[in-house]
């Protein structure tokens, strides 16, 4: 099916996009997505919305350029789904706080233009008392279903017949750097707060300290396996500051614990607990009881982790917090 063939593509292409980004772009701060990505203005149209204040505005150009979003398709008569989906992003939109309006925007476009005029779009806004940054847009059926199918959020089978059998997933990405992630609404909260947050926002912590172009690009930041690792499977509950995620803040942590804890930890937290390992225990409580997950890393992950959060502590590389202030 052609939107699942989009989708391999889109895998496919994620993390050597990233790689590309950090590399070739880590130094300038970037406005359009970079020179490589396949998700550039080319890709996206510049499809014609219009908003709940009925201000008309073009999805690439208007919508996405330069910036963090997230995009779900709704309907405002809907009565399961929807509600909820709105309800959850609610969360992550006051989570966001300041940062929302500024670099981040969340955009629920509708998938029944029929019934749902800018004005309907402004009551059901006004209802969830919707704040800053956040657009309900509209637009011709043929052109929201395009835009569906290029962000691989239509499915074509089920979708023709009930409005209420559509995809409810979201897209999250960051249009500057090419990373985009297909993410449920009805995540953890702080979880998507973060990944918007942090850690698609982390490259803007390079952009500030390395230098431009390709003259500099022997002198970059490689994007090390660790890096690497840390960004897409810790930093959605650990900043390398001091300030707590879902987890604790790891400043420091390799000078904090004995590396041989420290490797066991990372790789098999729940043995540890279910050992009542006195450390694992009382950080168990301290967080809410959230556990830490078992990431089934490999021995050379870990040891790239560690690695990597060491060098971090080391050099005293700064983060970037959820509030956008340096940590
Ligand atoms: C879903 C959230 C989550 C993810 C993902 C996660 N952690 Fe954790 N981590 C926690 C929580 C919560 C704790 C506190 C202990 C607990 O509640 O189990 C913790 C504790 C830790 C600690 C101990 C901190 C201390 O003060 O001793 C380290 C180290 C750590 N995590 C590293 C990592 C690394 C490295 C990764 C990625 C490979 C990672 N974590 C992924 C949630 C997470």
């Amino acid at each position: 099916m052609k939107t699942h063939s989009v989708m391999g593509y889109w895998r496919k292409w994620l993390i050597f996009t990233v790689f590309i980004s950090a590399i070739v772009f880590g130094g300038s701060p970037s406005w359009a997505a970079p020179e490589g990505s396949p998700w550039n203005g080319d890709y996206f149209t510049n499809t014609k919305l219009v908003d709940q204040d009925g201000k008309t505005v073009h999805f690439y150009d208007d919508l996405i350029k330069g910036k963090i979003v997230v995009i779900n398709f709704i309907f405002t008569h809907c009565g399961d789904s929807c509600p909820l989906e709105t309800a959850s992003l609610l969360r992550v939109q006051r989570l966001l706080a300041e940062r929302m309006g500024k670099d981040i925007f969340f955009y629920s476009i509708s998938i029944d233009p029929d019934h749902d005029t800018p004005k309907a779009l402004k009551n059901y806004a006004d209802n969830f008392g919707i704040g800053a940054g956040w657009r309900f847009l509209t637009g011709s059926k043929a052109d929201t279903t395009l835009l569906r199918k290029k962000l691989g959020l239509f499915r074509d089978s089920v979708e023709a017949s009930k409005l209420s059998d559509h995809n409810t997933s979201i897209m999250i990405g960051n249009e500057s750097t090419g990373q985009w992630m297909k993410r449920s609404p009805f995540d953890e909260p702080k979880v998507l707060a973060w990944q918007l947050g942090y850690a698609l926002s982390n490259t803007k912590a390079v952009h500030n300290t390395v230098q431009t172009g390709y003259a500099a690009a022997d002198k970059l930041p490689k994007i090390s396996k660790g890096a690497d690792l840390f960004r897409f499977r810790c930093a959605a509950c650990h900043s390398l500051g001091n300030e707590d995620g879902l987890g604790p803040g790891l400043q420091g942590i390799t000078e904090r614990r004995d590396k041989a804890w420290l490797a066991r930890w990372i790789k098999t937290p729940d043995k540890l607990l279910a050992e009542k390992d006195p450390i694992a225990v009382s950080l168990y409580k301290r967080y809410n009881h959230i556990l830490m997950p078992n990431l089934r890393l490999n021995d050379s992950d870990v040891e790239a982790l560690i690695n990597y959060m060491e060098e971090m502590g080391k050099s005293g590389q700064q983060v970037l917090s959820l509030s956008g202030k340096k940590s």
